[in-house]
Formats: structure tokens, sequence, C-alpha cells
């Protein structure tokens, strides 16, 4: 993520002015990577068998697998390498990697065909717009959101993706039952997302001292928390469940 300045510079125009108030708050500052031989060739070759399309209506998910099965979404995978494990590990369960990052989304595919799986389909999109738009209600067993972008300035926490408004979006499509699963390296996120989280109706927290769990060992160790480990940082696992 970029930690540029997003302050309106002073000579911007009154239209610009209006302009920027009206776009939305997003959660991610797109990165135009270029994309590997390797990525672009997953991405066209296998987008129709595994890319799904931002759309308006829901999809039913027994579709778009071919079977009623567990469903995991996972919101911002990176470049995938984790997400692939875990499908690896569980072809019984159903797979969902949603991510804006176009050379992740290639390099997640072209490992998930590489391990012959067929249990992952991938968006290429804003999750945000994913949940609201595209995913039924009451469809997820789990969704998981592994060290999401901090951003670290007091003026920039409002483009954190935990917000009060997107848990309980996020609430409505978990089943009964289903938990939400985040981990950061960031301290000060790990204590927003459990103020959040605290505030928000319709969860219970699964921690038996009513903040963080203990690092799951199923949670294979993912690219940014690996970064985490190399500056020292801590990790901080939280786990809610939908209760109503
Ligand atoms: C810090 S990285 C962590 C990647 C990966 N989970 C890991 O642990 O290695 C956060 C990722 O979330 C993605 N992201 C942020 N906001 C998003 C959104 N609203 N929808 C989809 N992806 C998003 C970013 O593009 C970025 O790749």
């Amino acid at each position: 993520m970029s930690e540029q300045d997003q302050n309106q510079a002073p000579e911007a125009s009154q239209e610009q002015v209006e302009d920027k108030r009206l776009r939305k708050i997003r959660s991610f500052v797109k990165r135009e990577g270029r994309l590997t031989k390797r990525q672009e060739k997953a991405l066209t070759e296998f987008w129709p068998q595994m890319g799904l399309d931002h759309q308006a209506n829901n999809y039913s998910l027994a579709e778009v697998f071919g079977r009623e099965a567990k469903t995991v979404l996972e919101i911002g995978f990176g470049m995938g390498a984790s997400l692939v494990e875990m499908a690896t590990a569980a072809p019984e369960t159903n797979f969902i990697g949603i991510e804006v990052h176009r050379p992740g989304v290639g390099a997640c595919m072209a490992d998930a065909v590489e391990a012959g799986i067929t249990n992952l389909r991938v968006f290429e999109h804003d999750a945000v717009e994913i949940l609201n738009d595209s995913i039924p209600d009451n469809s997820l067993d789990t969704v998981q959101l592994f060290f999401p972008d901090p951003w670290h300035k007091a003026r920039h926490h409002k483009r954190r993706i935990v917000q009060l408004e997107f848990v309980e979006v996020l609430r409505k499509k978990l089943k009964i039952g289903g938990v939400f699963h985040m981990a950061t390296d960031w301290e000060n996120y790990a204590e927003h997302m459990l103020e959040v989280m605290q505030a928000a109706p319709g969860y219970s927290n699964t921690s038996e001292t009513n903040d963080y769990v203990p690092r799951p060992e199923w949670r294979p160790l993912t690219k940014f928390e690996n970064r985490g480990h190399r500056l020292g940082h801590g990790v901080w696992d939280l786990i809610f469940a939908r209760e109503s």
C-alpha cells in the first residue's frame, strides 16, 4: 500500500474538490504492477473457469461450484499462496478469494492450476462491493481477513476495511454460527478491530479471554505475516462468530 498523503493539493479546483468528496473511501490504493508472463497467461486462460465478475445480483454458490459445500471467503489474499495452500488442504470445502491487485490474482490462479485444485474461485474487485452486491445472505461459513492494509496514520484510519458498517454487511453473509477471522501484525489495528467487533451487534467473541485467540496452527503463514516477523512485530488473531 502506498503511504501517499491523500490531502487535497492547495491548487485543486472547486470541481476537483467536489469530485473527491463524492468519491467513495476505499481500503486500498490500486497499484498497477506489471504482470509476469505466468500471471498474464493464467488470467487469460483460466478466467472462464476460475474467475467471477462483479455483478448486481447474487451468485448461486451451488451453481458456481457445482456442489453444496462449506464455503470460506478470503478478502485481500495478496499473491494468494496461503489461500491456495488452504484450498489444497481442504478439497471438500469451497473457497472464494477477493483481491484488487491484478498481479496477485494472476499469481493465485497460476498456483491453483499448478496445484490441480478445482475448489477455488476468484474476484478481481473491491471486496466491499462484492459482499454488498454479489454474495448471498446466510451463505458463508468463514470469512477471513489476513493482514489487511493497516493505514497507520490516524487521519487514514477511516480507510481501514474493518468498520461498523462493513462488519454489519459481512455478518448477514455469514451463516448463523459462521465466523469472521481477522489477523494483523499492527497492534493499533488489532485494538481497532476489537473495538469495532465489540460494538457490532449479533457477534460473539470466541476468545476465552474476550479479546484475542491464540494463532491457529492451521492458518498458513502469509507473505505479510512473514514480513511482520522480520520487522519484529507481534501477531493478533480475532475470531468472532455470528450469533444472530
Ligand atoms: C497488506 S496486504 C496482505 C495480503 C495477504 N493477506 C497477506 O497476508 O500476505 C492487503 C491486501 O488487501 C488487498 N485489499 C485491500 N482492500 C481491499 C478490498 N477492499 N478488496 C479487495 N482487496 C483489498 C490489497 O490489494 C492487498 O493485496
